[in-house]
């Protein structure tokens, strides 16, 4: 098959949702119906990860597990699914935009009783920034669930697009008839129980209403009514629109009796884009950049580091660099380069994430997902390729909005803090400032949960014991100016509040909101950054 049909046949999406709204069931039927696992139940496992609101320490026992699961391949109807989760917890938020980069669509699952909950909102909006089409799941219709209008109408406010009905439910809670597919124009008869595989499922055509009628009576009627005012005041189908990010298609079921998922592997293989173009810095022989778009089926192999994590084994210092091929093809022994340090990558494994089991790679082409095994070397937003001199942009760092300073506790132990923070920084598992002026290091989290993860890590892998200090700054930004002399003028100006993050990125750290409008207000040609791109 050549590169271009290889790329054509991949899906790669990330699967979003507030807590408790069914991912992980749903993700574990997608994998039960597309062959890639067996039985029911192979993903439970995963569930530590819901109940980190209050116990972290969870998450850390179950590591091993989110690495395995956290992407996984399948294969359906001819085409390479890559499946990415994303982490529940809102602390570890950062990681999620992280992974949002590396897909090119998303699958949203709501609760039907719920609507669009807060956690769905935040990642609504990264997709709509990077116009990700988004497909929407509206699970547990089983339940006794919000009208469907009322649902679809909480969809098009959040998402600011309009929604198109793929499927539509008769009834709800324990009158749950089915769901009718406006698209085949048919009905799907709802029966409970987890062991029902799609083909099961009883389907009438609608042109059959009289026998539909007598058998679910008005919740018949009623979703027809339903259903055509939603069509009035709903969009059309229009693919174009939908890969433009600017329309929904929606779909109603309950994952847990396998119901209405199906449709949803369908629309993943049937809408969904393939890999898309990718733009990128194009770096000449004597430095100068010029931009460039990387076409998924060029020869020349290419990828981006949008993940890394420690490995299990707190022995070796492995870590997993997750790897979103945007071109060209890997294979086994192909000699890769890290762009950023000009190195060769020399891992001690490459693999390939097929639900519960990592394989090596035999080959790997634009979308997939491949995880490097090294002993460092590698940073999250890295280009890797097997020659080229390309640099991607847009993996975000977000400015952090709460700090603490680290105090060591042995200070004999300082090597192996450094080693650890740099490290831990270089994961993306907290933010590290090193302040220009001298004394302790700073740390920039997102969320609480963030501080306790890093001073949890810093002891058991690292063996270096610290206490973490309030610190008095509430946010730092990135700065750059356009000349090196005004960033000089400045520097000097606040040599206090200066500090160069992991990835040695200059950064002023403010103690109030009004910093930064005073400073701006000093220092016009100065450009204060609220996220970073990795350069
Ligand atoms: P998450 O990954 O989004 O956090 O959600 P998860 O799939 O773990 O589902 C959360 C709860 O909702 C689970 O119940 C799950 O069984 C249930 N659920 C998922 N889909 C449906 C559905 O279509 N209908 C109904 N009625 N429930 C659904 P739990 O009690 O927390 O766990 P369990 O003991 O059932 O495994």
């Amino acid at each position: 098959m050549t590169y271009e049909n290889e790329t054509r046949r991949r899906r790669t999406f990330a699967i979003i949702s507030h807590p408790d709204a069914g991912k992980t069931t749903l993700t574990e039927k997608l994998l039960l119906f597309s062959g890639a696992i067996q039985i029911a139940g192979a993903v439970k496992g995963r569930k530590a990860s819901r109940h980190a609101t209050s116990d972290w320490m969870e998450i850390e026992k179950q590591r091993g597990i989110s690495v395995a699961s956290s992407v996984m391949q399948m294969s359906y109807r001819d085409h390479v699914i890559n499946l990415l989760d994303t982490p529940g917890h809102k602390d570890f938020s950062e990681d999620t935009y992280r992974v949002l980069t590396a897909v090119d669509s998303a699958l949203m699952v709501i609760d039907a009783a719920n609507g669009v909950e807060s956690q769905t909102r935040r990642l609504i909006e990264v997709c709509r920034q990077r116009d990700t089409p988004i497909i929407t799941f509206v699970n547990k219709m089983d339940r006794e669930v919000r009208d469907p209008l009322d649902i679809l109408d909480e969809v098009e406010r959040e998402l600011k697009m309009p929604c198109c009905p793929i499927t539509w439910p008769v009834g709800q809670g324990k009158g749950f008839g089915g769901i009718i597919n406006l698209q085949t124009q048919s009905m799907t008869v709802f029966q409970p129980g987890s062991d029902k595989r799609p083909q099961d499922f009883e389907v009438i055509p609608l042109a059959e209403s009289d026998r539909l009628r007598a058998r679910f009576g008005q919740a018949f009627d009623d979703a027809l009514e339903a259903m055509e005012l939603a069509q009035g005041a709903s969009a059309e189908w229009d693919h174009e629109a939908f890969l433009a990010g600017k329309l929904t298609p929606v779909f109603f079921g309950s994952g847990v009796n396998n119901f209405g998922v199906m449709e949803v592997l369908d629309a993943v293989v049937d809408m969904s884009p393939p890999p898309g173009d990718r733009t990128s810095r194009l770096i000449g022989r004597n430095g100068e950049v010029t931009e460039t778009t990387i076409h998924p089926a060029d020869k020349a192999f290419s990828g981006v580091v949008f993940k890394v994590q420690a490995n299990m084994d707190a022995n070796h210092r492995d870590r997993i660099a997750f790897v979103r091929v945007a071109s060209g093809k890997y294979t086994p022994g192909m000699k890769l380069k890290v762009q950023r340090s000009g190195k060769e990558l020399r891992p001690t494994s490459v693999v390939t994430f097929m639900s519960q089991r990592r394989e090596a790679v035999e080959e790997a082409y634009a979308g997939d997902i491949i995880g490097f095994t090294t002993h460092g070397g590698v940073q999250l937003g890295d280009t890797i390729t097997d020659g080229a001199n390309l640099q991607f942009t847009g993996l975000p760092f977000f400015a952090p909005e709460m700090f603490a300073t680290v105090v060591l506790k042995n200070p004999l132990r300082t090597k192996q803090l450094q080693q650890g923070l740099m490290q831990l920084g270089e994961e993306g598992a907290i933010q590290v400032f090193k302040p220009d002026a001298g004394g302790n290091m700073l740390l920039g989290a997102v969320g609480q949960l963030q501080f306790e993860v890093v001073q949890h890590r810093l002891k058991t892998e690292y063996d270096a014991e610290v206490r973490l200090e309030p610190s008095q700054y509430t946010s730092a930004r990135w700065i750059s100016a356009e000349t090196p002399d005004e960033l000089k003028k400045f520097e000097a100006a606040y040599p206090l509040r200066m500090a160069h993050d992991a990835a040695n990125a200059l950064a002023y750290m403010c103690t109030s909101p009004y910093d930064v409008r005073l400073a701006q207000e000093r220092f016009p040609k100065i450009i204060f950054h609220p996220l970073r791109e990795h350069a």
